[in-house]
């Protein structure tokens, strides 16, 4: 568990100069000078107000989700719309905090749009309860979620939602002072109940077509009112609960479209176009197979767009800047520069329009993280050396540059950033 923690500090880290230069709070304080200055100077005036303004802790927030997820604004917005309305305390108590659909194909961030939001509020990737719904297909799975009632079978097993399984991220956060209880947040923990009993959580049930359909009667009532009651009885609150629901329906008729695509999109009305499609064809799936008042009640429906090159790129970047912080983590912090060939490899073999970015991930394993790996085990790399990685023949060929010495030749390729 400890072993991740660093990772959203060095985070907030870059968050922090990038918001301010000094700290939140700091940042937070100018704000709110700067809009008592603004006020008084226009006086009893009429003027226009900025709906689309966000407040500054709103804006914190937009920074560190982008941070992590490429492209995908529609899903953001939706989340940073339900945190305006949580700060104006104008939102309804009675429900969830927020209710969202993510539709789209796979492998475009619909899972890591809820990662980054863990990482976000909890300073911890996986600080989210996730409901794989394959796994609840039956109804004797789906007693592990609620529990059975007394006298039956597994009754002694605490049910995988419970009071305490919701809870527990937040409570461990705060324990722990990550996320947005971290020192120096300023009023963004806030946001936040404090107060014992009131914890906030966030819960993803993944392929929800998949579920048996008890579960998706379990999730219109605690749409509806927030509540679920469990088998022993107890009920449990959700009104405090970010509730993200991901569908794969459609992604057969959305993949066969995707088929006979290459590789990314150079003209962005083409991509328009094609999400469009996308889209449409997501949408009427949805409506074949979910009841229109399981839709209905959702707070947001958002349909995932397809990734364009530059997405690639940008996302091979944020790979990239994990292998660094896992050869950090080994204790073995290298330098590493990439030739420009090299990286257009591991993009073209981690792409694959009907996966999505899944297949980045295994290419940059394979490409880089393995043979290192072999170079580090077998002492031919050793900790502080500067090793550049080039394309010969199409096979990676790592040279250890001389001490103290510059990368020899050609520039470009540079240590972190894909051009
Ligand atoms: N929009 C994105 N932003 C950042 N990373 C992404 C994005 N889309 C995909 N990825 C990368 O690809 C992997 C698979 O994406 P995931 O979110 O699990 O797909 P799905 O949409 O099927 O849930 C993630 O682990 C992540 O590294
Ligand atoms: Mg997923």
């Amino acid at each position: 568990m400890a072993h991740t923690d660093h990772e959203p500090t060095s985070e907030l880290k870059s968050m922090k100069a990038a918001v301010s230069g000094d700290s939140i709070a700091k940042a937070e304080a100018r704000a709110e000078r700067q809009e008592k200055l603004e006020r008084e100077l226009q006086g009893n005036r009429a003027i226009t107000l900025d709906p689309a303004k966000r407040s500054v802790q709103v804006q914190r927030f937009e920074g560190m989700l982008r941070e992590r997820v490429v492209g995908q604004a529609p899903a953001i917005e939706a989340i940073l719309d339900s945190f305006s309305k949580i700060l104006a305390g104008v939102r309804n108590t009675e429900r969830p905090l927020l209710t969202l659909l993510f539709l789209g194909p796979t492998g475009v961030g619909k899972t890591e749009t809820v990662k980054a939001l863990g990482e976000t509020i909890f300073g911890k990737r996986n600080a989210f309860v996730r409901i794989n719904c394959q796994e609840f297909a039956s109804e004797f799975t789906v007693s592990k979620l609620f529990g059975s009632p007394p006298g039956y079978v597994g009754n002694d097993v605490e049910p995988m939602l419970s009071q305490d399984n919701l809870d527990r991220h937040h409570k461990e956060a705060q324990a722990e002072g990550r996320g947005v209880f971290a020192e120096g947040e300023g009023k963004i923990a806030k946001l936040f109940p404090q107060v014992k009993s009131h914890y906030m959580s966030i819960v993803l049930f993944d392929e929800i077509e998949k579920a048996h359909p008890k579960l998706w009667n379990a999730l219109l009532g605690l749409m509806e009112d927030g509540h679920l009651t469990l088998g022993n009885n107890k009920t449990v609150d959700f009104t405090r609960s970010i509730i993200v629901i991901t569908t794969n329906v459609g992604a057969e008729e959305m993949s066969s479209t995707l088929r006979h695509r290459s590789i990314g999109f150079e003209v962005a009305t083409d991509a328009e176009e094609l999400n469009r499609n996308i889209k449409q064809k997501a949408i009427e799936a949805a409506k074949d197979v979910f009841p229109y008042e399981f839709l209905n009640r959702f707070d947001d429906i958002i349909c995932f767009r397809v990734l364009t090159t530059d997405d690639l790129k940008r996302i091979l970047n944020l790979m990239l800047q994990d292998v660094y912080k896992r050869l950090l983590n080994a204790q073995a912090p290298i330098l590493l520069h990439y030739s420009p060939s090299y990286l257009d490899k591991i993009l073209k073999e981690g792409t694959d329009p009907q996966f999505g970015a899944r297949p980045m991930r295994r290419a940059v394993e394979r490409l880089l993280v393995a043979p290192l790996s072999r170079l580090i085990a077998s002492n031919q790399v050793q900790a502080g050396d500067v090793i550049s990685v080039r394309l010969r023949n199409e096979v990676p060929v790592f040279i250890r540059e001389p001490a103290g010495g510059k990368p020899s030749k050609k520039k470009g390729g540079g240590d972190r950033i894909v051009k």
